[in-house]
């Protein structure tokens, strides 16, 4: 089983969109996926067509507290595809965690005894706390998203200063890659940032780019993975190449 952290220094990157279009396409794919949200916001739940906190109205939150077991948690979404999903009580876990014990490892606790599950992906929130911590703890690879718009120096030191915590967090980690999202090549700066990138990360970068569109915003607010939303589209045609990558990257 992989266990894969869909993660950024910076927000707003499309974490959220990554691991929802990564976990429908890997299903669509014949994998067993369990989607993970440690998102309070719960982006991938409602990106798929859950409310916020899903129909039950439990999350991760209680996942994390003990107060459910992963089994009774899951919600199966599509065919292959489960999800936990997130929910505004995770704004509190923070202090609600601290008083107990092995409080970084109750994902990994959750996770240990999963049989037939190909791939777990957790999206991750923005701020970093004990929830990241509990993510990189039971991950074996994570996946870095950066978008191109805004060239910057900091923007490189960000994605090292991301990958060396989350290394000390858990030396074990692999890193998968290094995604470049809401890309336009007719851009002269993201086509300059890509490049950067590439120089800099090698082929620890994606080959594939996501492209930047608005049908991948549509799709969320549809409830709609982008393979459902627009099965042949750009977007859709550069996460299913994505997916593949991620399934040879784990051979
Ligand atoms: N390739 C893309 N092209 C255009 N828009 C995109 C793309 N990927 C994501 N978006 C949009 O950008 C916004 C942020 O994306 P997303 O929610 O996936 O980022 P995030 O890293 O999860 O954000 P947060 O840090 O808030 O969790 C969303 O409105 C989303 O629809
Ligand atoms: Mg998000």
């Amino acid at each position: 089983m992989r266990v894969i952290t869909i993660c950024a220094e910076k927000g707003g990157v499309g974490k959220s969109t990554t691991s929802t279009n990564l976990a429908a396409g890997l299903a669509e794919m014949g994998k067993t996926v369990i989607l993970i949200d440690l998102d309070a916001q719960g982006n991938a739940g409602i990106a798929l067509g859950l409310m916020a906190g899903g129909h039950t109205g439990r999350s991760t939150a209680e996942l994390l507290m003990k107060e459910e077991s992963l089994q009774d948690l899951l919600i199966e979404v599509r065919d292959n595809l489960f999800i936990v999903p997130g929910s505004r009580r995770l704004y509190g876990i923070q202090k609600a965690l601290v008083e107990g014990r092995a409080v970084d490892r109750r994902l990994q606790h959750a996770l240990k005894d999963l049989v037939n599950v190909d791939f777990v992906i957790i999206d991750s929130p923005p701020a970093n706390n004990i929830l990241h911590d509990n993510a990189y703890m039971c991950s074996t690879e994570i996946i870095v998203p950066v978008e191109t718009q805004i060239f910057s120096a900091k923007g490189l030191k960000d994605i090292k200063t991301t990958i060396r915590e989350i290394r000390e967090d858990n030396p074990e980690i692999d890193i998968t890659g290094i995604l470049i999202t809401k890309y336009d090549s007719q851009r002269n700066q993201d086509r300059a940032y890509a490049e950067v990138i590439r120089e800099e990360f090698g082929s620890v970068v994606f080959p594939t780019e996501i492209p930047d569109t608005v049908r991948l915003s549509e799709a969320q607010a549809a409830g709609k993975s982008i393979f459902e939303y627009q099965r042949w589209g750009k977007a859709a045609t550069a996460y299913r190449k994505m997916c593949v990558e991620v399934l040879e990257r784990g051979q």
